[in-house]
């Protein structure tokens, strides 16, 4: 007990111990400590630059004009749950509309997915580096996790399966995996994915696939989607696959996506969008038909802008004394090891007061990251090249 301001006994105010003991967000600290400065380049955040295509945009203003603000159906709204079916059916094979729900974005269906499953004590196993989210959301239902960490090395990040593998003990609930990968771009081959698959049928294990960033996949030609766990498993087995609007339509602000589930989940998972957020914004739901109908156009385009920012992006890092780079396969990020970053936090932080380059600091994504920094590269390549020039500068003095 202690005393109020206004003289009586109360029990201290504190948020439960396991949140209380979350990591905050090292991303967050940084960029926190660099907006509002004058001139700052942000390339600390997973977004793009430029605004959601301006078909889309007219989609939600028209759903407005015409009044859909209302609640609508907890696992979303059957035009766009069909949309969903027909657009993942093409890409990964047969999906019904009962294995689509929609959600308020791809951080809602990790945290619905991992409340889903996961309670008090279980085991999880996570691959890292990885965006914290992914670490952090089982950690709130009590879960204990578990890191297996990538490799470093010549040909850049990769998986010791066998590592990942014995990490998966019989009695763990649940594996979070994420592929492409933020922050390595690192992408998990069809082969990796099906001894993974096979192991966790044998124990029972879930697979919390996040797949935000499957369309961004610059590995095979133009077009090419990264391997999914949706193209090995069955709609009904104990595989979640989590998608995003954010990404492949640039609709981060919108808080839209979706997750594939087996069929059998879809009423309790039911409950839980209702006592979470009872259902996505009716009028956004609408745009995102019209995204998944018509975008593929402006995806695919811009895959094209994004291979050709990471490619120039690459090079001009390459010859930066210090750095050492490698082309990720996937995603949106260059994560570079650069000499004298043993803390990435402070270094950020200095990059920020100092050279005004708004970047992530490697160890917000696991320890072994730390010695590296994460940079989007969704954006002008003119940016790029200022932003490499501040931090020759930063570098050289
Ligand atoms: C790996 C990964 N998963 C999920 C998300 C969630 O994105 P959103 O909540 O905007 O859909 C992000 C966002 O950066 C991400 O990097």
């Amino acid at each position: 007990m202690s005393t109020s301001p206004s003289g009586f006994a109360c029990a201290p105010a504190a948020a439960r111990a396991t949140v209380h003991h979350l990591r905050a967000s090292r991303i967050r600290e940084v960029a926190n400590a660099g907006i509002g400065l004058p001139d700052v380049l942000p390339f600390w955040f997973g977004e793009s630059d430029q605004v959601t295509p301006a078909f889309i945009r007219d989609a939600a203003s028209r759903a407005l004009a015409g009044g859909a603000t209302f609640y609508t159906h907890n696992l979303g709204i059957a035009p766009l749950r069909s949309a969903l079916a027909d657009y993942v059916s093409a890409l990964h094979g047969a999906t019904a509309l009962d294995n689509v729900v929609v959600t308020s974005a791809g951080v809602n269906a990790l945290m619905l997915a991992a409340q889903l499953v996961a309670g008090p004590g279980d085991r999880a196993v996570a691959v890292t580096p990885l965006w914290p989210n992914l670490v952090e959301i089982p950690k709130i239902l009590g879960a204990e996790v578990e890191t297996v960490s990538l490799d470093y090395g010549a040909h850049g990040w990769t998986l010791d399966l066998d590592k990942l593998l014995a990490a998966l003990t019989p009695d763990t609930r649940l594996l979070m995996i994420n592929s492409p990968n933020n922050p390595t771009g690192w992408v998990m081959s069809r082969a990796d994915q099906q001894a993974v698959l096979a192991h966790c049928r044998r124990h029972g294990i879930w697979i919390i696939a996040d797949e935000v960033y499957e369309r961004l996949y610059y590995g095979k030609g133009d077009g090419a989607i990264a391997p999914s766990f949706l193209d090995i498993a069955s709609r009904d087995e104990r595989v979640i696959c989590v998608n995003s609007f954010s990404k492949a339509w640039l609709m981060t602000g919108w808080r839209l996506g979706w997750m594939v589930l087996p069929a059998a989940l879809t009423d309790d998972l039911g409950k839980l969008v209702e006592y979470n957020t009872s259902c996505a914004p009716s009028f956004v739901q609408e745009a995102g038909i019209v995204a998944v109908r018509e975008g593929e156009a402006f995806t695919r385009e811009l895959v094209g802008r994004l291979r050709a920012a990471r490619d120039h992006l690459v090079s001009a890092l390459a010859v930066v004394p210090g750095v050492d780079v490698h082309a990720p396969e996937g995603a949106m990020y260059v994560f570079f090891r650069l000499a004298g970053a043993s803390d990435s936090l402070a270094l950020c932080k200095q990059l920020v007061r100092e050279a005004r380059l708004g970047l992530a600091p490697g160890s917000a994504f696991g320890d072994e990251g730390e010695g590296f920094v994460r940079w989007c590269y969704a954006c002008d390549p003119a940016r790029l090249d200022e932003g490499v020039r501040r931090l020759r500068g930063f570098l050289g003095r």
